[in-house]
């Protein structure tokens, strides 16, 4: 079995130790971020704009996130796999289910689902039947609809407020792991104190117990998009794939990235 299951994670928080996340699609990179220090592989929803080439997640479905998450859990030895529940697929306790259930049989080990509200008894729903559960605050990139784009959330003190209540009541429901999207670094950390499972941040700031990057930003893939500020090149510094996964995975143990140009 591997060596990174779900209850090692809270016990790394209990530790003190950082988590090391990176976004995955494929084999040949699964193999390569498990081989150099990855904890945590993230099946992103984000694979719509990054793998595809839509504008949003929005048009990925379960069977989308079932093709990459059995494609990417060949290749793992050692890295937790974590895959999203794609847009809607969780609208409900009995769909997220299904789709949940789809994705552990394809070799996810734990399902990733955005905000709290209606979706607190989803995730309560899942963890009452042993699927491990990620939740996802702050900028949830499947309500951009919503939020009319992607920006930073939390800045104003209510919004920093709910979005606190909001993660405390996530854990209680049953998350195993919080993964915080474009929050302020001191909402992060207050989340982060707050909380008994590890959060991973991306843009929040270095005081989560993790982090994770999207992998085509990581690379500095032309997205289409502008870079954002919380990403950094590690390819350059590393030398090779390899060799950059190797450096983000030592600068995020160590705790010297993300640095205060990365965070909000
Ligand atoms: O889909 C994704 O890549 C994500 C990360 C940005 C956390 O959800
Ligand atoms: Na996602």
């Amino acid at each position: 079995s591997k060596p990174w299951t779900v209850p090692a994670l809270a016990q790394a928080k209990r530790d003190g130790r950082k988590l090391v996340m990176l976004t995955c699609y494929d084999h040949g990179f699964a193999r390569t971020l498990d081989a150099n220090g990855v904890d945590l592989i993230l099946i992103g929803d984000s694979l719509g704009m990054v793998v595809q080439g839509h504008d949003s997640t929005l048009p990925v479905t379960v069977e989308d996130m079932v093709y990459h998450t059995r494609i990417v859990a060949r290749g793992l030895q050692r890295a937790l796999l974590v895959s999203d529940l794609s847009f809607q697929s969780d609208a409900t306790p009995e769909r997220a289910l299904d789709a949940a259930t789809r994705l552990l049989q394809a070799g996810a080990e734990m399902v990733k689902l955005e905000g709290a509200g209606h979706k607190l008894e989803v995730i309560r729903f899942l963890a009452e039947r042993d699927i491990p559960v990620c939740s996802h605050l702050g900028l949830t990139p499947q309500s951009v609809l919503a939020f009319g784009g992607y920006r930073v959330q939390g800045r104003e003190d209510a919004a920093a407020a709910k979005l606190l209540a909001d993660a405390k009541a996530v854990v209680e429901a049953g998350a195993s792991l919080l993964v915080l999207e474009c929050v302020p670094s001191a909402l992060a950390e207050k989340i982060t104190a707050a909380v008994v499972v590890p959060t991973i941040g991306i843009g929040a700031g270095p005081h989560c117990d993790g982090q994770v990057l999207v992998l085509h930003d990581f690379l500095g893939l032309d997205s289409g998009h502008r870079r954002p500020k919380f990403v950094k090149d590690f390819l350059g510094e590393g030398g090779s794939v390899a060799g950059a996964v190797r450096a983000y995975a030592e600068a995020v143990r160590a705790g010297s990235f993300p640095a205060a140009e990365h965070s909000y």
